[in-house]
């Protein structure tokens, strides 16, 4: 397990599939606001649910989100977009509805960041996010993330184009211990 401050970060059980399923990819708008795909219907189970693993796929690592403090299952996490030539990679990630707003986000970038740049020696990390998700913005900045551009109306969002926000983080400008 890869541990921060307050939260863990380690393999996907099955039993988490069905909760994140539920709370995260059953929501209809955070699912719309997250995705960028439209959302429809997924069979419990099913080998479609973006909570599933495949570990034989190497372009990303997937990884369940849980409290040091007991363990409880607080969201998922992801490097996608895995890229060995250009040592680059996406973050992505999702907290449960009560899980957010308690510095986890922060401590899940940062966490994501020390497997990205230490473990995997990539020499570059991004995130988009929609211009209105405060919480995603902020938890990127405070590890050191910078806006690199705003991506007009690329994001259909519920009967809407929304603006994204690119942002990046490149190693030499990477400190692991202070969020600042
Ligand atoms: C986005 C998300 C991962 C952020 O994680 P979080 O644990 O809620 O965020 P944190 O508690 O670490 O807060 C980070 C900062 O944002 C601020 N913040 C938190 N929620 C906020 C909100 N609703 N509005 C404005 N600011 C907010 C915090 O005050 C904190 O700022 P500070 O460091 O200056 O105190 C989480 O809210 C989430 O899962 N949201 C739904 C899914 C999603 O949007 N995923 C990202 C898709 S790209």
């Amino acid at each position: 397990m890869l541990r921060g401050d307050k939260v863990g970060l380690r393999a996907r059980h099955e039993d988490d599939i069905p909760i994140l399923q539920t709370e995260l990819y059953d929501d209809v708008v955070n699912t719309s606001r997250s995705v960028g795909q439209p959302w429809r219907p997924i069979m419990p189970g099913s080998k479609d649910s973006q909570f599933a693993v495949d570990d034989k796929e190497q372009g990303h690592a997937s990884f369940s989100v849980v409290e040091l403090d007991g363990g409880t299952l607080v969201g998922a996490a992801t490097l996608w977009g895995i890229d060995n030539h250009s040592r680059s990679a996406h973050i992505g990630l999702g907290l449960r509805p009560a899980a957010r707003g308690k510095g986890y986000g922060t401590d899940v970038v940062a966490v994501l960041c020390h497997y990205g740049f230490a473990v995997r020696g990539l020499h570059r990390l991004q995130i988009e996010t929609l211009a209105d998700n405060a919480a995603m913005l902020r938890s990127a900045e405070r590890n050191g993330f910078v806006r690199e551009g705003v991506l007009r109306s690329a994001a259909w969002v519920m009967g809407e184009f929304l603006d994204e926000v690119l942002l990046g983080l490149l190693v030499q400008d990477w400190k692991p211990d202070s969020k600042g």
